[in-house]
C-alpha cells in the first residue's frame, strides 16, 4: 500500500496481513519521525548564558536578571494572567496551587480519575484528600455531571486531558456559592484556548507541567499562574522556603531574595537553566501547534471513511487546541481486539509509539497512600470514600482510545497519510 500521494488513502489494505504479525509494515522502516523535543533556535545560546552568568539558581547573588523572572513575565502574557510563579515540576505546581488556599488537613479535593497520578499524588502532599470522579464520555475531562457536590469538596482539579479542554466556566457555574476552588491542571494544555482565553486563565488558580514529553519543555518544571494578587505572593513563599522577591534592590553579594515569612514553604524552585530553555522553547510554540493542528485536521478528513473510529474532537467552545497526545477513539473495536492490541498494530505498522491511556486512578498502581507512614492520617478516609465508586465513563473511554505523542503531529501530510493507511489497514484486519 502506497502512501506518496497523501490523498491516495487506500483501503485495498482489506486483510493485507499486519506488520505485527510478520507482514510488510505501511511505512519503510527507514522513514523517520519528527524527534522530540526540538531544541529552539535560540536555546542553545541563552542556556550558555546562564553557564557563564554566575546565576545557576534564583536563590543566587544579585546580578544579571533572572531568566526565571523572563520566563515567568512572559508566561503570563502567553496565558493572559497577571502572574506566574514557576517551580520545579508540574506536580510542585499542583501542591503549592493547593496549599496556597489555606485548607483545613483532610479538606476533600475533586480530581477526575481519568489523569496522571500527580493530580492526585499532589492533593495528598497537600495533607489533602482526592475524591475520584468520573469524566464527561466526550471529552474525559470533569464536567458539571460528573462533579460530586454531595462529597462538599474545598477544590477540585479539572484536568485539561490529552488536547481537549474541561469546561470551566460550567464546573464553576455548577459549583455555584460553594466554598470551591476550581484549580485547572493544565500540565498538557499549554497555549489551548476556551472562547479565546488561555487554558490556566479560567480558574482560580492554572498549573502547568514543562516535563520532558509535555509541548512546552524546560526538561523539568512547572508553573502556576493566577490573577488572584492575594495567592501570588504567598505561591511565591510557597516555592522558595519562605522567600519573595526583594521590592528593593539588597546590598552586594545578597540574595534576590528575602526572608518574607508570612507561610511555611519548602524548595520548589526552577533551575536557571530549565528557565532559559522555557523562555526559548515559548518563542516557537505557536509555531507549532500550528503544524500539530492542521496535521490533526488532515488526519481526521483521512479518516473520516473509516467506519468505528474517530480523532478526538475539541468541544465547540474550544478555540484552539493544544495537542499533548493525539487521541483516537474506537466506537467500535477491530474484530477480537482490545484497544492495547490496535496500539500494539499500529506501532508495528508505522514504527513509531501507540499506546492504550494511562490507567484511570481508581484502579492505577501509581495512586497507594498506604503504602508512606507520612500518608497514614489520610489513607482509612481515602479507601472509606472511595468504597463501591464507579466510573464508567473513564473505564469506557480507558478501553476504547489509542494514543500518540504530539511529536508524531510536527511532520508533514505523508506522515497523516501513513497513520491514516495504518488504522484502515488494521480496522479492515481478519479477525485474530
Ligand atoms: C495532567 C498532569 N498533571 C500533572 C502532571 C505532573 O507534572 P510533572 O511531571 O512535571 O510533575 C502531569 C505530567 O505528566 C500531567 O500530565
Amino acid at each position: 500500500m502506497g502512501s506518496g500521494d497523501p490523498d491516495s488513502m487506500t483501503i485495498s489494505s482489506t486483510f493485507a496481513r499486519l506488520a505485527i504479525d510478520g507482514g510488510t509494515p505501511v511505512r519503510p522502516p527507514g522513514r523517520r519521525w519528527p524527534a522530540w523535543p526540538v531544541p529552539a533556535a535560540d536555546a542553545e545560546r541563552l542556556v550558555k548564558a546562564v553557564l557563564h552568568s554566575g546565576r545557576w539558581a534564583i536563590s543566587s547573588a544579585q546580578g544579571p536578571e533572572l531568566f526565571e523572572r523572563l520566563f515567568a513575565r512572559a508566561f503570563t502574557q502567553y496565558v493572559g494572567t497577571r502572574h506566574c510563579v514557576p517551580v520545579d515540576h508540574g506536580s510542585s505546581a499542583l501542591v503549592v496551587a493547593l496549599e496556597s488556599l489555606g485548607l483545613g488537613f483532610g479538606d476533600a479535593v475533586l480530581v477526575p480519575t481519568l489523569t496522571w497520578t500527580a493530580s492526585a499524588t499532589a492533593v495528598l502532599r497537600a495533607g489533602l484528600l482526592p475524591v475520584l470522579v468520573d469524566v464527561d464520555p466526550r471529552t474525559g475531562c470533569v464536567c458539571p455531571e460528573t462533579l460530586d457536590l454531595d462529597v462538599d469538596a474545598r477544590a477540585v482539579i479539572a484536568v485539561h486531558w490529552a488536547c481537549v479542554m474541561a469546561d470551566v466556566p460550567a464546573i464553576s457555574a455548577a459549583a455555584g456559592d460553594r466554598d470551591m476552588t476550581v484549580i485547572e491542571d493544565s500540565a498538557q494544555a499549554h497555549g489551548a484556548r476556551w472562547e479565546g482565553r488561555g487554558a490556566g486563565s479560567l480558574g482560580r488558580l492554572g498549573c502547568f507541567s514543562f516535563q520532558n514529553g509535555k509541548v512546552l519543555s524546560g526538561g523539568e518544571g512547572g508553573a502556576v499562574v493566577t490573577d488572584d494578587d492575594r495567592l501570588a505572593p504567598v505561591l511565591e513563599e510557597l516555592r522558595a522556603d519562605s522567600r519573595r522577591y526583594r521590592l528593593e534592590p539588597g546590598g552586594p553579594g545578597e540574595l534576590e531574595l528575602e526572608e518574607s515569612a508570612t507561610v511555611q514553604g519548602a524548595n520548589f524552585c526552577l533551575s536557571e537553566f530549565s528557565a532559559a530553555v522555557l523562555c526559548a522553547q515559548l518563542g516557537e510554540l505557536d509555531a507549532q501547534h500550528e503544524i500539530r493542528n492542521r496535521n490533526y485536521a488532515r488526519l481526521a478528513g483521512l479518516i473520516a471513511g473509516i467506519e468505528g473510529v474517530r480523532l478526538l474532537e475539541p468541544p465547540p467552545p474550544q478555540t484552539k487546541m493544544s495537542i499533548y497526545e493525539a487521541t483516537l477513539v474506537f466506537e467500535q473495536l477491530p474484530a477480537g481486539m482490545t484497544n492495547q492490541d490496535v496500539a500494539a498494530a499500529l506501532t508495528a505498522e508505522l514504527g513509531t509509539r501507540f499506546y492504550i491511556t494511562d490507567t484511570p486512578l481508581h484502579r492505577s498502581p501509581l495512586l497507594r497512600p498506604w503504602t508512606k507512614p507520612a500518608l497514614a492520617p489520610l489513607t482509612e478516609r481515602f479507601l472509606a470514600c472511595h468504597r463501591g465508586r464507579q466510573y464508567p465513563n473513564a473505564d469506557l473511554l480507558a478501553d476504547s482510545v489509542v494514543q500518540t505523542h504530539h511529536s508524531t503531529f510536527l511532520g508533514d501530510d505523508r506522515d497523516m497519510a501513513d497513520i491514516a493507511d495504518a488504522i484502515a489497514k488494521v480496522v479492515a484486519s481478519r479477525p485474530r
